[in-house]
């Protein structure tokens, strides 16, 4: 926390991925980034679901144990999937707790801002460190009518933007130690990062954010049902991995795999000992 904070003042911009099972967190956590978030994004990219509404604890859990063993050095953020915190107070504590004592997360994420606020400080107030996450929040998909970006409209009576800036500024002052701006013009990102002292990660919030966050499968190019405006595909794993599994069946299909290298022998048959030296018996 404290040394995310640092990163904040200092200016040095902070790295979050998504991470949902041990190995792609070690090769994650092996590159240095500094936060590793479980994120209910699992629902849509691991589950194949429409979106995010579904996930349950139980399988944020399951994965921060997977991502917790396989990380060492990243700070481990598990997200809280919908109707896991809104339902009161008690269950917000109850179930972030779980999060950290059985999914070996250091912090959680919640979805929202002043209606949240509450929560977050009842967290804070026992020990549990909490993100916060404002704008295109997904569990809201349906009161947003779909994944929209939010915040363009200005208004008298309070406009999205101005309830975007209290929704911050609602976040920090219950105690979270960062926010995630998902979906929100960048100019909008830049005020609230300019305002708030908690560092701010992005996702589709431009470039003036403390930090970035992408879904994984979105930069490995491994997820192709669409491909959000905001993220970028460094490599296209789709494209690699469909090849690689191409070659697999082909050679199985032509006998060319397995050769004798990939094989194992039996030892060579050798007769014991006591049966090669016992003496000839003489016929009388
Ligand atoms: O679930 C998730 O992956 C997230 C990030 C996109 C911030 O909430």
């Amino acid at each position: 926390m404290h040394t995310l904070q640092q990163m904040k003042q200092d200016g040095q911009r902070i790295t979050v991925l998504t991470a949902y099972d041990a190995t792609f967190a070690r090769l994650l956590d092996q590159t240095g980034i500094d936060i590793l978030l479980v994120g209910d994004s699992l629902g849509m990219v691991v589950q194949g679901l429409p979106n995010t509404l579904p996930v349950t604890l139980e399988e944020v859990i399951y994965h921060c144990r997977a991502v917790a063993r396989g990380s060492s050095h990243a700070h481990l953020v598990g997200d809280m999937p919908f109707l896991s915190y809104q339902a009161s107070l008690d269950q917000a504590v109850f179930n972030c707790g779980r999060v950290l004592k059985e999914g070996g997360a250091e912090a959680v994420k919640l979805e929202g801002g002043v209606n949240v606020a509450e929560r977050i400080a009842a967290l804070t107030a026992v020990d549990i460190p909490v993100m916060g996450h404002v704008g295109l929040t997904p569990q809201s998909v349906h009161r947003m009518g779909g994944h929209k970006v939010q915040g363009k409209k200005r208004g008298h009576a309070p406009g999205e933007r101005e309830r975007l800036l209290e929704d911050a500024a609602a976040v920090e002052e219950a105690g979270a130690f960062a926010l995630v701006l998902e979906g929100i013009p960048l100019d909008l990102a830049a005020e609230i990062t300019e305002r708030v002292s908690i560092p701010t990660i992005g996702i589709g919030a431009g470039a003036h954010c403390d930090g970035q966050v992408l879904v994984l499968h979105d930069l490995l190019g491994l997820f192709d049902k669409f491909a959000p405006k905001f993220s970028k595909r460094y490599v296209n794993l789709k494209d690699i991995v469909g090849g690689a599994v191409r070659e697999y069946v082909a050679e199985v299909q032509s006998g060319a795999f397995p050769t004798d290298a990939h094989s194992f022998h039996s030892p060579k048959v050798v007769p014991p000992l006591a049966v090669q030296q016992r003496p000839v018996r003489s016929a009388g």
